[in-house]
């Protein structure tokens, strides 16, 4: 079986390579079967009937219309994690850039150029007022304590950080892997209350938007300095600048500048560089590439934003059904089957949300026409047969 890429960014050579002779990639693939991307804002467009999946080079997927990806049977996938050290060394970065006054720092010293044989004695004249608190010792909040969360947590501590970390949904894998001296605290606001320091490290959402708003601030510490490098929205742009203008915050380091924040006195604003390493972009084309070719050629899924995980390993013939989360429908599917006289050797079913994957691994040749039946089951949103 032949498939067709589409890489709407540049995706590292590394993942690219993982694609067999059976694979063709290219960035203007017409109708293709699964989609490579990085950042490239896909909301708007149509997607072909072909295709079966989406790979998001990175973590977060609001370039992505997730929902409606869903309903049409297309499985996106994200690689978490894939990233996480290089957003982490870059949160270490906006730690030290939010106390010691560094960005402002080096433009006031290029500026001296000219001044010549004076240039030494304006330095150490001039410094004083670029100085700026250690971190050694204070109190950083980390707000998501995920892949990117948990690596900060640990390295603040082993800077000498006291950490307070707050995740209402931590699972017990990453709960293991945090540094045991992490303080964790189920109300946020014990974090907002204690932090000289707070970073973000959640996806954005609904829910999410505006974690740090006017009503957090108000309970933070005075002077508190925000982290952002994890979705604009995440903080309140008016709430962040009156902060800074009253002293309420004293700096702010984001990763995600607007036309709004820019300028505005204690933004230390990035141009989006969390994940800007060879590094990082190597391991998520990788990671990407692997779940996209075990996906369209196992129907495996792994990692998928929309879809829950399921794996198995057929002997006879493999089905990969996509549907909503509705009951009685693994009833009707063994039926087709069992009308059909085809027996069924291994089945997985999971969900996630609203939508379901179930893969079956069948003896007999599963026809077009048993193909078609299962598509007609109510809440059946794709069908593949993978030989
Ligand atoms: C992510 O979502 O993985 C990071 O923000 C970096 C990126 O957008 O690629």
């Amino acid at each position: 079986m032949a498939y067709n890429i589409q890489t709407l960014n540049k995706i590292s050579p590394l993942g690219l390579e993982l694609f067999s002779d059976n694979y063709s990639i290219s960035d203007n693939a017409e109708n293709p079967d699964a989609i490579l991307v990085r950042s490239a804002a896909m909301h708007d467009m149509t997607f072909g009937d072909k295709l079966l999946a989406i790979g998001r080079a990175g973590a977060g997927t609001n370039n992505i219309p997730v929902d409606k990806c869903a309903e049409q049977g297309i499985v996106v996938f994200n690689t978490p994690g894939a990233n996480a050290n290089a957003v982490k060394e870059l949160a270490i970065t906006a730690l030290l850039l939010s106390s010691r006054k560094i960005p402002d720092a080096m433009i006031w010293a290029n500026g001296l150029k000219g001044k010549g044989d004076e240039v030494g004695k304006l330095v150490e004249k001039g410094k004083s007022q670029f100085v700026g608190p250690e971190i050694t010792g204070k109190t950083l909040g980390v707000i998501g304590l995920g892949a990117i969360g948990i690596l900060v947590a640990n390295a603040a501590e082993a800077l000498g950080m006291k950490v307070i970390g707050y995740d209402p949904y931590l699972s017990t894998d990453n709960a293991l892997k945090i540094d045991p001296t992490v303080k964790r605290v189920t109300d946020i606001k014990n974090l907002f209350a204690s932090a000289d320091y707070i970073t973000v490290h959640v996806p954005f959402s609904p829910a999410t938007k505006g974690t740090i708003n006017a009503e957090a601030l108000a309970q933070c510490k005075d002077g508190v300095r925000i982290i952002n490098l994890a979705r604009g929205e995440l903080v309140d742009n008016a709430a962040i600048i009156s902060a800074l203008e009253s002293g309420k915050a004293s700096a702010y380091v984001t990763d995600f500048p607007n036309d709004e924040i820019l300028g505005v006195k204690g933004v230390v604003a990035l141009p989006h560089l969390g994940a800007s390493t060879p590094e990082a972009e190597d391991n998520c084309a990788v990671m990407a590439a692997k779940e996209i070719i075990d996906y369209l050629e196992n129907g495996n899924i792994k990692n998928s934003v929309n879809f829950p995980n399921v794996k198995i390993d057929a002997t006879g013939t493999k089905v990969c059904i996509l549907h909503k989360n509705v009951p009685s429908l693994i009833a009707k599917v063994t039926e087709v089957f069992g009308s059909e006289g085809l027996n069924i050797e291994n089945m997985v079913n999971a969900s996630k949300k609203d939508y379901s994957a179930t893969l079956l691994d069948v003896s007999g040749d599963v026809t077009d026409s048993i193909v078609s039946k299962l598509c007609a089951v109510d809440a059946v949103i794709r069908v593949r047969v993978i030989k």
